[in-house]
């Protein structure tokens, strides 16, 4: 259980971090969720019902993410688990990729979780816990995916530093390894229902247990990270990805 504990989760209005403030108010934590979109944030509120703070942040603003802390300070009083998740994913291929879209992928995925880092570690209390998100793609090389992988990849090895230069302040820092999971994150604008049924079949029988993930069941292995049944866990990436890299 996670009773007295506070959480903030960036990127939880959707998908993965959604599924994580539910499962971390179920154990009884008190969750606070970001995201850019005020929108999709305020439903989200209304979906996971009374007590949760919503903050729009956007990862890339270091005075947004200054903002957000001082937030969930003032709400919380100080940060027991904190959840850097949001992110983004699309195709890079070698040969048509810009510069803009170089910088907003890696913006966002590594930039912005080193500085959501630096932003709530004044905040959060010795004992705490930092779960990043990185990928099964920072272990594989895969076509088009240069920029989505390197930055995994550059989180993956967020966690390893970061955990031990928190070390002294007691935080422990791991990170999760989704696999394909089911969320927004797969929808192409404009994509019929069929085709996105055809496009998440496909993609679930690459995985050697024959289907695409549930957000569920990233929140659950973020739930163990966050909590002291992972206590001597410190640096390590945890992949819940159906086997896709690993069989
Ligand atoms: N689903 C998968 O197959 C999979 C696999 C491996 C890793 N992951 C990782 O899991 C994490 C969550 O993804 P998801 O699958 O749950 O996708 P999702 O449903 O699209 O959620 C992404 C979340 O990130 C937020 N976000 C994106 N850019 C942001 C920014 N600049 N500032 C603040 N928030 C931002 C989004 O909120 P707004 O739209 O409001 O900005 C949204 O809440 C990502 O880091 C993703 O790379 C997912």
């Amino acid at each position: 259980m996670l009773t007295g504990k506070t959480a903030l989760i960036t990127g939880g209005n959707s998908g993965i971090g959604l599924a994580t403030a539910q499962k971390l108010l179920e154990q009884g934590a008190r969750v606070a969720i970001t995201g850019r979109d005020a929108e999709k944030l305020e439903q989200a509120r209304r979906a996971l019902g009374p007590g949760v703070i919503t903050v729009v942040a956007d990862v890339r603003s270091r005075e947004q993410l200054r903002q957000m802390a001082a937030t969930v300070e003032q709400a919380f009083g100080g940060l027991d688990i904190f959840f850097a998740n949001a992110g983004v994913a699309f195709g890079t291929p070698l040969s048509s990729t810009t510069e803009e879209r170089y910088d907003e992928l890696m913006d966002i995925n590594v930039k912005g979780v080193f500085f959501s880092v630096q932003a709530v570690e004044p905040i959060m209390r010795p004992g705490g816990a930092i779960i990043l998100s990185t990928s099964w793609l920072n272990q594989v090389g895969a076509p088009g995916r240069a920029l989505l992988s390197a930055s995994k990849a550059a989180v993956r090895s967020f966690a390893r530093t970061l955990s031990a230069e928190l070390l002294e302040r007691r935080i422990r820092v791991n990170a999760v390894s989704p696999g394909a999971i089911e969320t927004p994150i797969h929808h192409q604008p404009n994509q019929s229902v069929e085709a996105y049924r055809a496009y998440a079949e496909r993609v679930g029988a690459q995985a050697p247990i024959g289907r695409m993930g549930r957000a569920e069941e990233i929140a659950a292995a973020v739930l163990f990270l966050a909590s002291d049944a992972s206590s001597y866990m410190l640096g390590a990436e945890m992949v819940v990805d159906g086997g896709r890299a690993q069989l």
